[in-house]
């Protein structure tokens, strides 16, 4: 639209120099507000999050610059955006220094540029709280200026003045919020973020929420979702500010709807999940596949419509755990191997465990064909979980008969019993 103000005359490379110098488009900085700017690098090449969990859509980093009297820096980037990272500073503040690095949270993908800022600043404070500077020390340098603050604490930048809340394991020990109280804005740092590149859009209001959705759950419950009772206590902490812009460290800025994802965090952390079950199998040479099979047919027989079933050797722990918070069931099934279970299974497993999502029921099955060694050690992640066992476990050797079949029938309908609230 504004194309049509400008001159004909004005050459194509003269257009894009003014473009770029009045920052229209600028690919990595833009206002959120008059004098606070979002900068943002997208991550198209990196497969695994943490050398974890895949990002087949990438991920952002997102940092932001508060230019007051004071000029505030929230968070960093990770080190592989540092030079760009510097020169879009250096292109919002011009020769100004900045006064100080907040950081929300220490995990490199927010602090990998720490170390360039202080060179390039070297007058620089760091702001943080007591475990904020154990991290700093251990991973970088000992801080020269750092102001240590403590849980509700307030520093003023003029006209802006930044209140910190603690909000400890959401997602590490050190995490806070930092809320700007003229404009009403939460710098999240990991909470409310999604794996997912920003592509053009930034604002909640610029992109389909329904593409980004998937995305924004898998980083919680990968992420975040060890910690759901920290994050529903960071909820409750945060409740009582009034909020208009949430501004994480990864994906999206939410600006229209926080209810949107206000009320998506509530369900996830609360450990709410949805009439459904999740079937996941380890199998050689398709035995345990078939046990599956017979699960997942009698439990849409009996009217479960949300049925998930994943083979561990194909699908990322990240997808079957992310779908485990969406839904209450869970029947996973072992061949032998090695005497033990089966290695995908067995780390699945393992992930599962550490995580520990809560108000599940259970289901075991499994396979072998001399010695055993599924089902044993299902029935020990049985008892470490603690999730309600629906059914005895069963184990066919090789092929499924008869017997093992009825069994599986009616561990499925033990399941969908328990699901119906029977
Ligand atoms: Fe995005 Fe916990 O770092």
């Amino acid at each position: 639209m504004f194309l049509g103000m400008f001159n004909v005359s004005f050459c194509s490379n003269s257009l894009i120099s003014y473009l770029r110098n009045k920052n229209f488009y600028n690919m990595h900085y833009l206002n959120i507000t008059d004098d606070i700017y979002f900068l943002g690098y997208n991550d198209r090449r990196t497969h695994l999050f943490e050398n974890i969990w895949p990002v087949p859509n990438g991920v952002s980093y997102n940092s932001y610059i508060i230019v007051d009297e004071k000029i505030a820096l929230i968070d960093t980037v990770e080190r592989s955006f540092i030079d760009e990272y510097l020169d879009n500073i250096e292109e919002i503040i011009g020769e100004r220094k900045i006064d100080y690095l907040v950081i929300n949270h220490m995990e490199p993908d927010h602090s990998g540029a720490l170390k360039a800022i202080v060179q390039k600043y070297p007058g620089i404070t760091l702001v943080g709280n007591k475990k904020t500077f154990a991290f700093v020390e251990n991973y970088y340098m000992k801080p020269e200026q750092l102001l240590m603050i403590s849980d509700g604490d307030s520093l003023s930048l003029g006209k802006h003045n930044l209140q910190f809340h603690t909000i400890p394991m959401v997602h590490w020990p050190e995490t806070m919020v930092t809320y700007e109280d003229t404009r009403k804005i939460v710098f999240s740092g990991d909470a409310f973020g999604s794996f997912g590149t920003l592509d053009g859009g930034v604002f909640d209001d610029e992109i389909d929420l329904d593409l980004y959705e998937p995305e924004v759950m898998r980083y919680f419950t990968n992420i975040v979702g060890k910690y759901c009772p920290h994050t529903q206590r960071a909820l409750k902490k945060l409740a009582p500010l009034d909020i208009k812009m949430i501004a994480p460290t990864h994906g999206p800025v939410w600006r229209s709807d926080l209810e949107w994802i206000l009320k998506r965090y509530n369900k996830w952390s609360s450990y709410d999940p949805d009439p459904g079950v999740v079937i996941v199998y380890g199998s050689m040479y398709g035995h345990t596949q078939a046990m599956a099979e017979v699960i997942a047919r009698r439990l849409a027989v009996r009217g479960i419509k949300n049925i998930r079933v994943y083979d561990a050797s194909k699908t990322h722990p990240s997808y079957i755990i992310n779908d485990i918070f969406k839904y209450k069931g869970f029947i996973v099934g072992s061949a032998a191997y090695n005497n033990s279970l089966f290695p995908t299974v067995d780390n699945l497993l393992t992930i599962i465990k550490d995580i520990s999502p809560k108000n599940h029921l259970l289901g075991i099955f499994g396979n072998f064909s001399w010695s055993g060694g599924g089902v044993k050690n299902l029935k020990v992640f049985a008892e470490e979980i603690k999730w309600e066992l629906v059914y005895d476990s069963v184990e066919e050797k090789g092929s499924l008969k008869r017997e093992n079949t009825d069994k599986l029938i009616s561990l499925a309908d033990a399941m969908a019993d328990k699901l119906a609230g029977a």
